[in-house]
């Protein structure tokens, strides 16, 4: 089947970044919010990075050309012709079954749909719809604009043709998609989330300064970002849900959330989006490390 029309779940950070590369892949693009102020909030954050993209002279057509491919709603109805609908809404499976389950009864029938999950099981969610050959998961990475890779998720019930177009579509999203199948936490947090919660422990255990573990793995690995700016970066509430998910399913010790990553979440300090996680971003353009 041909893509045409592409539907997104959920406009915060991933949702907005899916519904960016899309649109500038040349999709129409709609957009699924609760409200409309997170729709203003996630359109605004694609407006500054399309105009970063064509200050560049990165981007092939006009900001204002892309985005008018981009529409916001929160009406479900509006993704009735969609193609195939991406779903980036919070990591809560109780939320996402109910959204599944109705836009099932929405979706025209042939619709792939396709979960950003980093860490719920596809099949899980699969089994909220009566269309388990259609779906899988396309797992992006943050920030989506930005990083090249895509994991095509499958799962024993996913049609090898949906998987196929699954796979294409990630290719004209600019992306290099790699396969995998719908084991928590796929390739890259399988082997990420251990790396993570190790300089956590290391931190812990007094290996190293905050500064120190992220400036060892930066310079000494030529990573981008060290774990800890990193863990930031994701989030710390992210990765700790993320560990509860991957030490249920696997009972490792190495997927298991350290006592401060905890603490941490505990206290609303959550990284970067909270202006407070192993660092403190009161200046964001120079930020310090806590005392913890
Ligand atoms: N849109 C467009 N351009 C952007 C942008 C955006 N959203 N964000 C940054 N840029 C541009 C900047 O303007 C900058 O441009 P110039 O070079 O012209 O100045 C350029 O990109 C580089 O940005 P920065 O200088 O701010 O920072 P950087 O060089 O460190 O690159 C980064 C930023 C790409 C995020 C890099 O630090 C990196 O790759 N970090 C690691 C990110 C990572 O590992 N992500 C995966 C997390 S795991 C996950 O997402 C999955 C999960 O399930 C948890």
């Amino acid at each position: 089947m041909e893509i045409k029309k592409v539907g997104v779940l959920g406009c915060g950070l991933m949702g907005s970044g899916i519904a960016q590369v899309s649109a500038t892949a040349g999709f129409e693009v709609t957009v699924l919010e609760v409200e409309q102020k997170f729709l203003d909030k996630g359109f605004a954050g694609i407006e500054k990075s399309l105009a970063k993209f064509a200050e560049k002279g990165t981007l092939k057509e006009t900001p204002q050309a892309v985005r008018a491919r981009l529409k916001g709603t929160t009406n479900m109805q509006d993704l009735a012709d969609c193609d195939i609908v991406v779903e980036a809404v919070i990591e809560n499976i109780v939320e996402k079954k109910k959204m599944y389950a109705a836009l099932d009864a929405i979706a025209k029938k042939d619709a792939i749909f396709a979960t950003n999950t980093s860490s719920i099981s596809v099949t899980e969610l699969m089994s909220a719809t009566k269309r388990p050959e259609r779906f899988i998961g396309l797992h992006f990475f943050n920030p989506v604009a930005l990083m090249k890779l895509v994991e095509v998720v499958k799962t024993i019930a996913t049609a090898p043709d949906v998987y196929d177009t699954a796979y294409e579509f990630g290719k004209k999203l600019g992306k290099v998609p790699v396969r995998t199948s719908d084991k928590t936490g796929f390739i890259v947090n399988r082997l990420l989330v251990p790396y993570l919660l190790d300089a956590v422990r290391a931190y812990e255990e007094g290996v190293g300064s905050i500064e120190d573990i992220d400036n060892a793995m930066k310079l000494g690995c030529g990573y981008p970002m060290g774990p800890l700016t990193l863990l930031d970066f994701v989030g710390l509430d992210t990765t700790y849900y993320i560990t509860h998910v991957m030490y249920d399913e696997f009972k490792e010790r190495r997927f298991a959330s350290p006592p401060l990553l905890k603490r941490l979440v505990m206290a609303g300090w959550y990284g970067k989006k909270t202006g407070k996680g192993f660092y403190d971003y009161s200046d964001p353009s120079n930020p310090k490390p806590n005392k913890l």
